[in-house]
């Protein structure tokens, strides 16, 4: 039996300011609960603060990867290059068009989806090598795209994948989840581009009640090209005229047009107003967040049996997640865990890999397909980070990881 802690740390503490509660009261009271001016403010100034042309807000970062999908034209046999080291949403989209996520092995360093692995994996799929997946792949399927994923807001060097895609002819749908606000650059002295800013044909964000800022649930599908915002934007709303979105105002019309058999992802002017008000203060909640992360740096570093996340001066990082890996000096993870829960220290882990869990592996996927992910998963572990972390509690975290790994 684990002894009571004297302080306690959750793994996530949402803390909303009272002008953020204001707005949403306002909109209560302002008589304009669903999509309308709150929400359309909210996309202008979220494409502004990525640098896009376009933004479209949704009810969450699933839907925004889910019509990204489908207006870059997905179809049923098609195969996309999914990273294995990812959350469930980023493989099921492809699902729902009945086409099929090639798993890719992660990057050891960074959790990153690996291009030399992609590149195996279609080398595979030609010689008829991964013809073990149910359904089986025949040697000549399509790949039409991939997804890859900002683990813990670390962004991957776009660079890169545009070649990789370029060269494939895939097009990128970017799982942004966790990557507002983040920032790379190839190498110092080439500029800055964040997220969303032309790094992805789409690029999907998440304000779910954890993420970096949030609207409690929440999303952003962003892109530079007109009409596939226009056509996104349209499936979000049952795949209605786009001037169906204003039906009840007095500029509306009640006359909409179906032009597609669309869905019910829209977000609420409710969710918007304080979507709205944690964007205005998305760079001080990311310097809070990397405040912490800084001092567990500081004080875990060299600690015997963890490693720390990768830090890179290339990178802006959100700091999303805080994942320390357990080294073979170490205790094992499930002991190490149980530390942390005697100590009072909420945790998480990102994640289990998607081919090691059992939907997956009834699709064929098997262990050996992603050897990287599958050793290093079983040693991760996400310590708690967010805005509202008082010093005490994160010197707290410390001490109980402290001891938890060198006990
Ligand atoms: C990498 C990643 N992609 C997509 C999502 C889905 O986001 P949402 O809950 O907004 O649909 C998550 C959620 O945690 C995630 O971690």
């Amino acid at each position: 039996m684990g002894t009571t802690p004297s302080h306690s740390v959750p793994f996530f503490r949402p803390e909303l300011t009272e002008r953020e509660i204001a707005a949403v009261v306002a909109t209560l009271r302002s008589g304009w609960l669903t999509t309308g001016p709150r929400t359309a403010e909210f996309e202008a100034a979220f494409a502004e603060a990525v640098g896009a042309k376009h933004a479209v807000a949704l009810n969450s970062a699933t839907a925004g990867l889910h019509l990204a999908t489908h207006t870059l034209g997905l179809a049923r046999k098609q195969a996309v290059l999914v990273p294995t080291m990812t959350f469930a949403a980023t493989a099921e989209v492809v699902r729902y068009a009945d086409a099929i996520p090639i798993l890719v092995d992660c990057r050891e360093d960074n959790l990153g989806i690996d291009l030399n692995d992609a590149r195996i994996k279609l080398e595979r799929l030609r010689r008829g090598d991964l013809s073990h997946q149910t359904p089986a792949l025949p040697a000549d399927t399509e790949v039409v795209g991939i997804l890859p994923v900002h683990v813990g807001g670390l962004m991957l060097d776009m660079d890169e994948i545009s070649a990789f895609a370029q060269q494939h002819r895939l097009w990128i749908v970017e799982d942004a989840a966790h990557a507002f606000p983040a920032a790379y650059r190839t190498t110092s002295g080439t500029p800055w581009r964040r997220a969303g800013e032309g790094t992805a044909d789409v690029s999907c964000f998440s304000f779910y009640a954890n993420k970096t800022i949030t609207t409690g649930e929440g999303g952003m599908a962003v892109m530079d090209d007109a009409d596939r915002a226009q056509e996104l934007r349209s499936l979000a709303l049952h795949g209605l005229s786009t001037d169906a979105w204003g039906r009840y105002t007095s500029k509306g019309s009640w006359d909409y047009r179906i032009l597609a058999p669309g869905y019910k992802y829209n977000l609420t002017d409710i969710a918007a107003a304080l979507g709205l008000e944690q964007l205005r203060r998305a760079e001080e909640l990311r310097r809070q967040r990397e405040r912490v992360a800084e001092r567990f740096l500081e004080h875990l570093k060299g600690c015997e049996g963890i490693a720390m996340p990768p830090t890179d001066t290339d990178r802006l990082h959100s700091w999303h997640l805080f994942q320390i890996r357990l080294t073979k000096a170490g205790p094992s993870r499930e002991t190490f865990l149980e530390r942390l829960r005697e100590g009072g220290v909420g945790h998480s882990v990102h994640w289990r890999p998607l081919h090691l869990h059992p939907y997956y592996q009834q699709c064929g996927w098997r262990d050996t397909d992603a050897p990287t992910a599958s050793r290093i998963w079983s040693s991760s572990v996400s310590l708690p980070i967010f805005p509202a972390m008082r010093d005490e509690e994160v010197d707290h975290v410390i001490r109980v990881v402290r001891s938890a790994a060198e006990a």
